[in-house]
């Protein structure tokens, strides 16, 4: 007999038949009772087992984090938070878990207790919870476009180029690192590599994608980015995922609209279909800022939040406003900030976007037309020849959520800022022929998916959104 998913069992009327169901112990109570997990849902299904008639060392076997499989019928359960439950007639312990040795016990452990576990730790609610969610949340990107006709397109992933200019980047090469071929100057001499020059793990796939919007008109990447920079910080990885949409013919606002509106749907797409996951992480949360002093709570569930965000319209701000807002607020008056901002020019550290969406505007916020000294080279420089067309999404508890621009259209002033930004035009001379054939005012922008990922589910570590994390400190898995 074949077994049945746990959420269908949950979900069956179909009283008074044998059923199969394969999983993992999360409790054994009283030698009778066993909680079974299967992943397909948060919940578990309660198995009855009649100890007296069972072997006494296979009950000896039943223990947190053993795979069993179960046979017997499906009866509607008189117990309090279930439909139903299996009486059980056959149980076989397909692979024990020894309770000496196996580290998920059925109580509250740390999150820092559980990334030290990351191929555990997918076994508790929390993590099970936030992995369904994400998942879904992937599935949503991809319908959003598709239902749109953008046409999802694969960046490399090992590129030449460094689309953000910033050099944060991983080495790719296949030369033997004991016995490095040197050139006359001492320097590695990459001609001999597999690839015949220095070449780096993606950062972005945006300078790809900007070709294939000028053909295809409306395109999207979705897929792993790796930065080098060395942030040891809740909201940075290594090794991130990264939503890329890139549109022919939209400008600026065109570019602002399709993000909050990506953005909302996905959110509604996951509330529509992760109702139990989220339900348990609102509780988990409200269990903890229950832990908290009452200054410090949240004035919105998680719940809330969510849908605070899909009812209000992003506040978009200019950057000159921002810092406008920012220059009145002094460290020395309430102590708000370690880094005093009283400067046009000078880039906002994350303190001040935070201060900005979660203090003075309390919604997600739109900053828009950066200085051009703290932006990339790619961005669209305005009228004024100090500004470009960059906008960054705030959002609460998260701060930057998405970079995007309208992107530098015209050869000659996009060469102008490569030279100026010291950007090699010789590797991007592939990049300035799309300004040379047929260009034409073009936008897009990055959202970071753990960083979604982090404001749906509530967490607050980027390290407990993705399965396997990398950072600086992380190599072990
Ligand atoms: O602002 P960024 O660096 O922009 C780009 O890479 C553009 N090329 C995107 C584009 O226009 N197509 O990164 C975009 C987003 C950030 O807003 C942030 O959400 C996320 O990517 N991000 C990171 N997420 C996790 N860890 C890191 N180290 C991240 N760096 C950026
Ligand atoms: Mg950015």
């Amino acid at each position: 007999m074949k077994h049945t998913k746990i959420i269908d069992l949950i979900n069956s009327t179909n009283f008074l038949h044998e059923v199969k169901a394969k999983g993992w112990v999360r409790t054994f109570r009283n030698n009778q009772f066993i909680a079974l997990n299967d992943g397909s849902t948060i919940k578990n299904i309660q198995c009855v087992v009649d100890f007296e008639n069972l072997p006494a060392d296979l009950l000896k076997k039943i223990h947190t984090g053993a795979a069993i499989s179960v046979t017997g019928t499906l009866v509607e359960s008189k117990g309090a938070g279930q439909n139903v439950e299996i009486q059980v007639n056959n149980l076989e312990v397909l692979g024990e878990a020894n309770p000496d040795e196996y580290p998920i016990q059925p109580k509250k452990h740390s999150l820092e207790f559980l990334r030290e576990q990351a191929h555990l730790r997918v076994r508790t609610n929390a993590f099970g919870a936030i992995m369904r969610v994400r998942s879904v949340l992937s599935y949503a990107v991809h319908k959003y476009f598709q239902d749109k006709g953008f046409v999802y397109f694969n960046a490399p992933i090992i590129t030449g180029s460094d689309a953000e200019g910033a050099g944060e980047m991983f080495r790719v090469t296949s030369l033997p690192l004991d016995n490095l071929p040197k050139k006359e100057d001492g320097s590695i001499d990459f001609s001999e590599d597999f690839f015949g020059k220095t070449t780096n793990l993606t950062v972005s796939g945006q300078l790809e994608a900007e070709a294939y919007a000028m053909a295809l008109g409306q395109v999207y990447t979705f897929g792993p980015t790796f930065r080098a920079e060395n942030s040891n910080t809740s909201r940075h990885l290594a090794e991130f995922w990264m939503i890329e949409p890139e549109v022919a013919f939209n400008n600026l606002d065109d570019n602002m609209d399709l993000a909050e509106d990506f953005i909302k749907y996905v959110i509604k797409y996951v509330l529509e279909k992760c109702e139990d996951d989220l339900q348990f992480l609102e509780e988990r949360l409200l269990s903890e800022e229950k832990n908290k002093p009452q200054a410090e709570r949240s004035d919105m569930s998680l719940l809330q939040k969510l849908n605070f965000v899909l009812e209000n319209n992003f506040k978009r701000v200019s950057y000159t406003e921002a810092i406008d807002i920012l220059k009145g607020c002094k460290p020395n008056k309430n102590k708000k900030f370690k880094y005093l901002i009283n400067e046009w020019g000078a880039d906002l550290q994350s303190e001040h976007e935070r201060f900005l969406v979660e203090k003075h505007f309390k919604c997600p916020v739109i900053l828009f037309d950066y200085p051009a000294d703290i932006k990339a080279f790619y961005m669209r420089m305005n009228e004024d020849g100090k500004t470009v067309r960059a906008m960054d999404i705030l959002f609460p508890g998260i701060g930057e959520i998405v970079g995007g621009s309208q992107r530098e259209e015209r050869y000659d002033k996009l060469v102008e800022r490569m030279e100026a930004m010291g950007v090699d035009q010789e590797e991007l001379w592939w990049y300035l022929e799309t300004r040379k054939f047929g260009t034409a005012t073009h936008s897009g922008f990055g959202l970071g998916f753990e960083r979604l990922v982090l404001f749906v589910t509530g967490m607050t570590n980027i390290r407990d959104v993705i399965p396997f994390p990398r950072t600086p400190q992380n190599a072990e898995f």
